[in-house]
């Protein structure tokens, strides 16, 4: 039988190149392969820590998806729907709650992480602390059996393959299987300011933004600070800059920046200007895609409530099956 994959994003809006080269460059990669694939907007989850900014999320939902598209996700290839238009994903929520200790919500690293980052005011709802359930019900309402996420995830695949265990013991039903977490390689990617690419550190580089945009940003990319003067030797590979020459320029450029830069025979401005004019070459059709889809955005939200029914007929299967598991092929329907 075919295998399922399947993954969510958070509805976060314009996707900057760590949320392309990172995830979605994998989820594309996967089109290759003999799948069922499933790729949703994971809107309710973003409920969890964002209920202020609620209003936000249908238009944060749909410039999300018009980049998954405008890089090159196939509507055709996957199923893509929305989280809140399946309603299945609640139900199933609602009733692993009702097997899920709370102990073990406490105990997921993400937990505390966030209570830590977030503080307490914003962390003390029920559905934060029940996020992972709602993970959990996500993936396997489709038996998913390959989840494509990035090492933060780990540890909610972790939890959502003990709850699966947990279901299967209590209720003697085999509903579910175990999905396991696709880790493959990503590029590593930083943002201007040298830390890791992210919305909320401010310092991301988006599809959305104008190839003058990108150049100014470029521009005051930090570098290897070894590179003080122009005369300072650097290492290429611990700089943002370079990090980003692997993406996007040819082989023979990267290998002739990277000892350029050892030999301080190339100066930073140089070496950034090259990657501007190979990053913005690289991008310009998907940016030129992008702004079609904006005049579009009726038809990617067709797209999504299409994939949304596909998605809520598979759901609603194995939903039959959960609730056989629970209340006996004898309840009431
Ligand atoms: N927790 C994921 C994130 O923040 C989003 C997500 C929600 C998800 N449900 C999922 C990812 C199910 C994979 C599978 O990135
Ligand atoms: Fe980075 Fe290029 Fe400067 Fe080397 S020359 S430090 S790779 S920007």
């Amino acid at each position: 039988m075919k295998k399922t994959v399947l993954s969510g994003m958070r509805p976060t809006g314009n996707l900057h190149l760590g949320n392309l080269y990172g995830a979605l460059k994998n989820w594309i990669a996967l089109e290759k392969e003999n799948y069922n694939r499933f790729y949703f907007v994971a809107d309710w989850h973003a409920l969890t820590t964002g209920f202020d900014n609620s209003k936000e999320i249908p238009e944060n939902t749909i410039n999300m998806v018009i980049d998954w598209l405008a890089f090159g996700l196939s509507p055709e290839k996957n199923t893509l729907f929305v989280q809140s238009l399946v309603k299945e994903h609640a139900e199933l929520f609602l009733l692993l709650s009702m097997i899920t200790p709370v102990g073990w919500l406490e105990r997921v690293p993400s937990y505390k992480d966030q209570i830590a980052q977030l503080g307490k005011a914003k962390t003390s709802n029920y559905g934060f602390l029940g996020y992972p359930v709602l993970m959990a019900a996500d993936i396997i309402i489709y038996k998913a059996h390959y989840v494509p996420v990035g090492l933060d995830q780990v540890a909610h695949l972790e939890f959502t393959r003990e709850l699966v265990r947990h279901f299967n013991n209590i209720t003697k039903a085999r509903v579910f299987i175990e999905p396991q977490p696709l880790l493959t390689e990503v590029p590593k990617i930083l943002g201007i300011d040298g830390r890791k690419m992210s919305k909320s550190y401010d310092n991301a580089i988006y599809l959305s933004d104008s190839e003058e945009e990108t150049a100014k940003k470029i521009k005051i990319m930090f570098t290897d600070p070894r590179r003080k003067r122009k005369t300072d030797p650097g290492v290429a590979e611990e700089c943002g800059v370079f990090m980003l020459h692997k993406i996007f320029s040819p082989k023979q450029l990267q290998d002739e920046v990277k000892e350029a830069c050892a030999k301080a025979t190339i100066g930073c401005v140089e070496c950034k200007k090259k990657l501007t004019e190979n990053l913005n070459k690289s991008l310009k059709p998907v940016r030129e895609k992008r702004e079609l889809l904006i005049n579009k955005k009726e038809d990617v939200k067709e797209i999504l409530v299409e994939g949304s029914k596909k998605a809520s007929k598979e759901a609603s299967k194995t939903l039959e099956e959960v609730r056989d598991a629970i209340f006996s092929t004898n309840r009431l329907r």
